[in-house]
C-alpha cells in the first residue's frame, strides 16, 4: 500500500542498523493491518544521536526504536520515562506526543515475559526460583521482568561478580548473587534458567554455562535471549537433556508490540506466519 500525506512515521535508530529485523517486522504488521504508515531504518552515528533524536521530533515522527549503541544516550535525552525504563536504566522505545515531548520506554522485559507467557511449553516457569546467567544490560531487563511477574527469587550469576552485585543492589532482596561457575546446590530447585550472556555467539568458554544443565531439575524450563542461531548451543544441550526450551526469537517479536501500538494505534499480534517470515530472514 502506498503512503498518503497523512502517513504516520516511525523507525529504528542504530549504528549499525542494517542487521535490524525491526523494519521487516513492523512492515509486515503495517501491511497486515492496512495502516497508512512507515517504519524505516535510521543509521545514526553515536556522535550525532542527540541531533537525530531532536530531528525525529522536528520531522513529526510518532516515535522510534533505539538499539545498540544508543540505549543509554536515549535514556538521558527523554523528557519523560516510564517506570520500567527507569528500573531497567535504558530506553529502547521512544513515543513522541502531540506536544513534541518524548517518552522513553523499555519493552525488553515485557518481550521476555510475553515470550514465556504465550508459550505453552513455559507453564509454571514463574512459580519458583529463577537462575539468570549474565549481568549485562539484557540481564537487567530480564531480572526486572521476572520480579514484576512475581518470581519469588532470582539467582544471579556472572563472570564478573561486581556486576551481579550491582544488579542485586538495584533490585533488592529477591535477587541473590551466586558464584560463577554456578554451584550445583544453587540449581537444585530452579524452575527457570535464562542465559543472557553472549556465550554461544562464538568464542568464550561455554563450560560454565553448560555445567549448569546437569544440576537443574528435569522440569526446569531453559531459555536464551540470543535468537541467532535460533537454537543456541545452550538450548541444544538443554533439549538433549530432556528440558523444555523456549528460544529467544519471541522476545524480539513481543518487545516490538508496545511501540507499534503507540505509534500506529493498533495492537499487533505475534502470529505463526509473522514468526515464520522473520525466521526466514535470520
Ligand atoms: P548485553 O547488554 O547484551 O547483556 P553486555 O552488557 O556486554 O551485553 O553483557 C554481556 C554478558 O555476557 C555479561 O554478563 C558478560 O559477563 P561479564 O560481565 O563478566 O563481562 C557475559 N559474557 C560475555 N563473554 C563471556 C565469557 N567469555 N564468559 C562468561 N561470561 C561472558
Amino acid at each position: 500500500m502506498g503512503l498518503t500525506g497523512a502517513a504516520r512515521l516511525a523507525g529504528v535508530m542504530g549504528w549499525p542498523v542494517a542487521h535490524s529485523l525491526s523494519p521487516r517486522l513492523h512492515g509486515l504488521w503495517l501491511d497486515r493491518y492496512g495502516i497508512d504508515g512507515a517504519y524505516v531504518p535510521l543509521a545514526v552515528h553515536p556522535d550525532r544521536f542527540a541531533e537525530a533524536f531532536r530531528g525525529l521530533v522536528a520531522l513529526g515522527f510518532r516515535g522510534a526504536n533505539v538499539t545498540i549503541p544508543h540505549k543509554e544516550q536515549a535514556f538521558a535525552l527523554c523528557d519523560r520515562l516510564t517506570g520500567r525504563a527507569r528500573a531497567i536504566g535504558a530506553v529502547n522505545t521512544l513515543v513522541i506526543g502531540e506536544d513534541g515531548l518524548v517518552t522513553g520506554d523499555n519493552t525488553d522485559a515485557f518481550g521476555f515475559i510475553e515470550n514465556l507467557r504465550t508459550d505453552a511449553q513455559a507453564t509454571g516457569a514463574f512459580e519458583g526460583p529463577a537462575l539468570v546467567l549474565g549481568a549485562g544490560g539484557a540481564s537487567r531487563a530480564v531480572v526486572h521482568g521476572l520480579l514484576a511477574e512475581g518470581v519469588p527469587e532470582v539467582r544471579l550469576a556472572n563472570r564478573t561478580r561486581a556486576r551481579s552485585e550491582t544488579l542485586a543492589e538495584v533490585f533488592g532482596q529477591c535477587v541473590r548473587v551466586v558464584d560463577w561457575p554456578v554451584p550445583h546446590a544453587a540449581c537444585a530447585d530452579v524452575r527457570l534458567a535464562v542465559n543472557t550472556t553472549s556465550l554461544g555467539l562464538g568464542g568464550g568458554d561455554m563450560a560454565p554455562l553448560l555445567d549448569v544443565l546437569p544440576a537443574l531439575p528435569a522440569e526446569a524450563l531453559v531459555t536464551d535471549i540470543v535468537y541467532k542461531p535460533r537454537i543456541t548451543p545452550f538450548l541444544l544441550a538443554a533439549r538433549a537433556r530432556g528440558h523444555r526450551i523456549v528460544d529467544g526469537l519471541g522476545m524480539l517479536l513481543h518487545q516490538a508490540r508496545p511501540g507499534f501500538e503507540a505509534w500506529f494505534g493498533t495492537a499487533p499480534e505475534v502470529t505463526a506466519d509473522i514468526r515464520a517470515a522473520i525466521l526466514s530472514d535470520l
